[in-house]
């Protein structure tokens, strides 16, 4: 984080830099634009000296994928033996050919080894330098960039180059073309796009719509307790039956599951006890372990369903279903800006949290009124060993070098042992508020243009379509089943969610096939050739397909700002998944197992452990979207969890 005054203030003066080297540089980074409201003022005084820092390329990452397989295969010899957090960060940390390489460049443009200090994670070099010695090592020139409202000041560049023999070992340079304080949000969403700002979108905001679809408000005396009504309203009891989920009566040790919460979403205690008393008695009074990152707090300030009921809806089912069972809610970012998956992210992997992203990231502190003073919450908690995460962005909201800096680190996740799931979005091909690519202007990032959803290209959903990420899709039961009667039937009770919410599915623009689900997709498409072409989505056949498994999402009886409402979409999804894989975590440690972490390769190589749903489709775009198949489909992926089947399957693994 620079704060200009802190620059300028503290002049001192370093010996000046070699003479221009004889290198061939090559342009780094470059900006094509800047944010809103900022000015360029001045070339910055010469003897202001910037503290830089040098981002390393990671090492190994392309053996990533091998090493998650081998723990996460159920063939492979070393399944189930995770790495420590440790063990990580040692195998991805930058080559010492890397760190040489830099350090000798440096060193030869007259930085003495003496001034470098390398990171813990040995993943940054930083080391101070006059702003003139700083532009030539860089051969740039850094102005004063002033914001109109705030008065608030930064150095920046338009672009900078490297010697192309290090450009490969360099992920970027701070101080350069990134705009590292945050600015204050705009309220300007008066359109039914999803919530952008002066930078990026941000996934916790109430008129975002990336949260659980709809909500539809009923009297408690509709309130339904009976199974028959399932189709009606889903209840905890409606799940155990619908998946054979046991009532939990123990905790094993060293077992956590955790739900994650964006700021300002909040959940209320008094709503948990109203649901609890009236579907789970014996949870009343129970509370979440509260983890807090990076400011965030549970507000309590601005109470309604846009600020509450995605928390209080996630955190009712998930700690109803696991129960005895602690839930640990990660709450993430301060109530102003409120923060990205990479801020969660950083609250686990203090290496990851140097190189947060300044358009499409919170950057603490928060120099906003009322903002977070303080810094990132940086590596603090070992990751739960089930995380649930019912937010989402548009893939296309985002660039794709971003994203895969991002899935890396879900990978690593996987690697520790945490199984983290996210809902696949509630708007079936289309993107979050049914916005759909624009086929005239296909370009991704911050700047994407979207069409209202009547037509275009679909739209997928991150980190869903990440790899390393278990995409969770939606299902309902189909109206006038009766659910009771078609279990016992040995029928399927579930189609594809349809009602408010359709279940997100399809395939990235941006990752490849992963191994673990080439066979299934392949089959899928030799077997289901698809009638849309490369106008509407990748039909390269190479790109990962989504969801992975679903789950119920339709008609969730719950208790928001103490009245009781129907929730709708994959956001409810989520946590009944992740409940699951808890009380499967939960059997593995008491026999003295691993937990599932990365469940992905064992689910495709098993899909009779799941119900599969034939029935629906996804539709979106002006299109019906993907029909739900026998087998696995990019509507409800290999379909619905059955608890024994799963349990039994993942026990028989070491
Ligand atoms: C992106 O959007 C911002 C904010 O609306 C605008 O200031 C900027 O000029 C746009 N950039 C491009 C490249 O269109
Ligand atoms: C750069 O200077 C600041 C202020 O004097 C100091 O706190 C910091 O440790 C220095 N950084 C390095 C890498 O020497
Ligand atoms: C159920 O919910 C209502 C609010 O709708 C609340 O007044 C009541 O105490 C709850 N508990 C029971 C056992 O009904
Ligand atoms: C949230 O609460 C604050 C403080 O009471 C208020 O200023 C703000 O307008 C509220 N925001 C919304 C969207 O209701
Ligand atoms: C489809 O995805 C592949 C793999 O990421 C990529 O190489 C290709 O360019 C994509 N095709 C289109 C039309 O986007």
């Amino acid at each position: 984080m620079l704060f200009i005054a802190s620059i300028i203030t503290n002049l001192l003066v370093y010996g000046s830099l070699a003479s221009p080297l004889t290198q061939h540089h090559a342009v780094h980074e470059r900006r094509s634009t800047h944010p809103a409201g900022w000015t360029r003022r001045s070339e910055i005084n010469n003897r202001a000296i910037l503290p830089m820092r040098i981002a390393l390329v990671q090492s190994n990452l392309e053996r990533g994928h091998e090493w998650l397989m081998q723990v996460s295969h159920p063939g492979s010899e070393k399944y189930g033996q995770h790495w420590s957090a440790k063990e990580v960060a040692e195998a991805f940390a930058p080559s010492d050919e890397t760190v040489t390489a830099v350090r000798d460049w440096l060193h030869s443009a007259g930085v003495s080894s003496g001034r470098i200090w390398q990171s813990q994670s040995r993943a940054w070099l930083h080391f101070n330098a006059t702003a003139e010695d700083a532009g030539r090592l860089l051969q740039t020139k850094y102005h004063v960039w002033e914001h109109e409202d705030s008065g608030m000041s930064h150095v920046v560049c338009d672009e900078y180059s490297v010697p192309e023999n290090i450009q490969k070992h360099i992920d970027f340079v701070y101080p350069s073309v990134h705009f590292d304080i945050p600015l204050i949000r705009r309220d300007d969403n008066t359109n039914n796009l999803a919530s952008r700002d002066a930078n990026g979108p941000r996934i916790g905001e109430p008129s975002s719509g990336w949260l659980y679809k709809t909500t539809q408000w009923i009297d408690k005396s509709d309130l339904s307790h009976e199974l028959v009504d399932c189709d009606q309203q889903t209840t905890p009891a409606c799940l155990r039956a619908l998946y054979e989920i046991p009532i939990n009566e123990e905790v094993a040790e060293g077992n956590s599951f955790g739900v994650a919460e964006f700021s300002p979403q909040a959940y209320i205690g008094m709503d948990l006890d109203i649901f609890f008393s009236n579907y789970s008695q014996r949870v009343v009074g129970e509370r979440p372990i509260e983890k807090m990152i990076s400011g965030a707090i549970v507000q309590q300030q601005n109470k309604s369903c846009q600020f509450n009921c995605e928390s209080d809806l996630d955190l009712e089912y998930a700690m109803t279903l696991v129960y005895p069972q602690k839930v640990t809610l990660y709450q993430v970012g301060d109530v102003v800006r409120g923060a990205s998956f990479n801020n969660f992210l950083d609250a686990f992997d203090a290496s990851y949290c140097e190189g947060d992203d300044p358009v499409s990231d919170t950057i603490y502190p928060d120099p906003s009124p009322g903002g977070y003073k303080g810094f990132h919450t940086c590596g603090a908690y070992e990751p739960a060993k089930v995380v649930s995460i019912s937010y989402a962005y548009n893939e296309h909201d985002l660039l794709p070098a971003y994203e895969r800096r991002q899935c890396n680190e879900y990978l690593k996740f996987g690697l520790m042992g945490s199984s983290f799931l996210v809902s696949s979005g509630d708007y079936g091909v289309s993107g979050i508020s049914n916005q759909c690519i624009d086929p005239a202007n296909r370009a991704p990032g911050p700047n994407a243009s979207y069409t209202d959803g009547t037509y275009g290209t679909f739209n997928p959903s991150f980190p869903a379509s990440c790899p390393y990420i278990t995409a969770v899709g939606g299902t309902q039961v189909i109206e006038n089943t009766n659910v009771v009667e078609a279990l016992a039937a040995g029928q399927q009770p579930e189609q594809t969610c349809a009602r408010f919410a359709y279940s997100g599915g399809g395939f990235s623009n941006v990752f490849e096939l992963p191994d673990y689900q080439a066979a299934t997709v392949k089959q899928w498409f030799a077997d289901h050739p698809p009638a849309y072409s490369s106008d509407r989505y990748n039909s390269s056949q190479q790109t990962r397909g989504y969801p992975d498994i679903s789950a119920n999402g339709a008609n969730f009886a719950f208790a928001a700002n103490a009245e009781w409402g129907l929730a709708y979409g994959t956001s409810a999804s989520t946590p009944v998944l992740g409940s699951i894989l808890t009380l499967i975590n939960q059997q593995r440690l008491k026999a003295g197992k691993s937990s599932v972490g990365f469940v992905n390769p064992t689910a495709y190589a098993h899909p009779e452990v799941f119900n599969d749903v034939t029935l629906g489709s996804n539709k979106g775009c002006g299109v019906e979207g993907w029909e739900a198949v026998a087998g696995w489909d990019p509507a409800t992926g290999l379909g619905t969890p059955n608890y024994p089947k799963m349990l039994e399957l993942w026990m028989s693994l070491p």
